[in-house]
């Protein structure tokens, strides 16, 4: 069944929640296990719990604070208890945002006007990011305009410091560290980050959409953790999702500064629109009320017990499957990672690593590919204390696979990777995707297939062989 004009009539409510239940059936099985991101479900209780805390504001809208007094002083006090985990002191302040991709706009937005304010005499403003930085980054940089200057890892997949501060120039606004990365689930060295930021008088952003609300808990509980908030000095603003590892509904992140002395560049105000004076401390207009009460409820009745238990299986879960993992003779973990978020690869050369991905995908698995270097990406959470040995066989079969079957890197989505995070083209790779794009949110809403039609392969190949002829013409000359 497709809709694509609207019903004449209104179909009953069963009816149409029974259709929509038949469309989710190919859905990644994220209740089984199956997803290592995306979802992050603590347990059935919990996001009934949820629903109920959710449904209690579903029609309120936070776009209008002295209409819903009630949204603003759960906002407040979820700022408040993010800061205080986070140990940002009295002055702390900040504002519930839609999601991590929010905060890091924001705070790439926050310090650019800043900026703007405070040394006029930039006209081309910077940010300093480690590689390893989300992609968030990316988008913020291209949305507000601002350039964007990678700093290059060092063999621990953390930020190599010395870089960071030679890539400093008069025109830098900002600099950025997480904690910890997406790719690899390392926290950058923040402490010398904050050294740099002090002496070069630049405010520092920690990233820890992921971290924010597991790190805290990990480190009561005994692991060694690097210092990653605001007991570093020089930190002047940190993200953290509720929707992740705070267990809320999904649409709810934090962006806490440390005073209003950086926050207040992050508002918005129009004095002259004709619909009335406008200010919004946040990038949307509307604002979900059902989001913002929920993660107050997720925050409260979880509190501090609760996370600690979370953290608990979490890291204890995360150790199982890492040891299975490094078990695989030619299978590597990267780096050392802190917390609960890891790639792994396969460090055999007649074994590729997205062809693995290949069969754990066709085993049910829902697995997300790394590039620089090919790897396959883990985000544990509780649901996954009940998979551990299954996962583990499979990687481990699947490996196995592979090796006598090496022409798997040649075929199936492998190919797609590995061509992708290979082909030194990159404006090719992104037209591609451009076209595949346009093509799921075009008039027909196709989903593309990954498994490379033999045509695109040859029509990859094709240009690829094009380039280096053009390229070596050009050097012959
Ligand atoms: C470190 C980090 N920052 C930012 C984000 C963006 O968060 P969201 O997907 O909620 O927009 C993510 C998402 O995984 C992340 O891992």
């Amino acid at each position: 069944m497709e809709f694509t004009q609207l019903p004449e009539k209104g179909l009953l409510y069963n009816k149409v929640l029974s259709i929509m239940k038949q469309y989710g059936i190919n859905d990644a099985n994220w209740k089984k296990g199956k997803t290592f991101s995306l979802v992050y479900h603590r347990d059935d209780e919990h996001t009934k719990f949820l629903q109920k805390a959710f449904d209690l504001y579903f029609d309120e809208n936070g776009l209008n604070p002295m209409a819903f007094k009630s949204l603003k002083q759960f906002e407040y006090e979820v700022v408040k208890m993010t800061a205080q985990m986070l140990h940002a002191g009295n002055d702390a302040c900040g504002t519930m945002t839609s999601g991590g991709t929010e905060s890091c706009l924001l705070a790439v937005k926050t310090y650019r006007d800043m900026a703007r304010e405070l040394r006029p005499q930039i006209k081309k403003p910077e940010l300093i990011v480690p590689e390893s930085i989300h992609v968030a980054f990316e988008k913020a940089a291209e949305y507000f305009d601002v350039k964007i200057i990678h700093a290059p890892l060092d063999k621990d997949f953390k930020v190599n410091v010395t870089a960071v501060e030679k890539l400093i120039n008069r025109n830098t606004i900002l600099i950025v560290g997480s904690a910890p990365c997406y790719p690899y689930g390392v926290i950058d060295p923040i402490d010398s980050l904050s050294t740099i930021a002090i002496r070069k008088k630049l405010p520092l952003h920690v990233d820890a959409c992921l971290g924010g609300f597991l790190l805290p808990f990990v480190e009561k509980l005994g692991y060694e953790i690097p210092p990653f908030d605001f007991r570093v000095e020089g930190v002047t603003s940190m993200s953290a999702d509720v929707h992740k590892y705070g267990f809320s509904a999904k649409g709810a992140s934090v962006i806490v500064y440390r005073n209003m002395q950086y926050l207040r560049h992050q508002f918005f105000i129009y004095e002259d629109w004709r619909g009335g004076v406008f200010a919004s401390p946040a990038l949307l207009g509307t604002r979900p009320g059902g989001t913002i009460a929920a993660a107050w409820a997720a925050m409260v009745s979880q509190g501090e017990e609760g996370y600690l238990h979370n953290a608990k299986t979490i890291m204890e879960t995360t150790k199982k499957i890492q040891k299975g993992i490094k078990s695989i003779k030619g299978m590597e973990i990267l780096g050392t990672p802190h917390m609960s978020v890891f790639a792994y690869r396969s460090i055999d050369p007649d074994v590729n690593t997205f062809a693995i991905g290949d069969i754990l995908e066709k085993k049910g698995w829902h697995v997300d590919r790394l590039q620089r270097p090919d790897a396959l990406h883990a985000m544990i959470t509780p649901v996954h204390a009940k998979v551990v040995q299954q996962f583990i066989n499979d990687v481990k079969n699947a490996f196995e696979h592979v090796k006598k079957n090496p022409h798997l890197a040649y075929e199936g989505s492998a190919a797609m990777y590995g061509m992708i995070s290979h082909i030194p083209m990159r404006k090719m790779i992104r037209n591609n995707i451009l076209k595949m794009m346009e093509g799921m949110y075009g008039p027909t809403g196709q989903i593309p297939d990954l498994s490379m039609e033999e045509d695109t392969k040859e029509d990859i190949a094709m240009k690829a062989g094009k380039f280096y002829l053009k390229l070596r013409d050009k050097f012959r000359r």
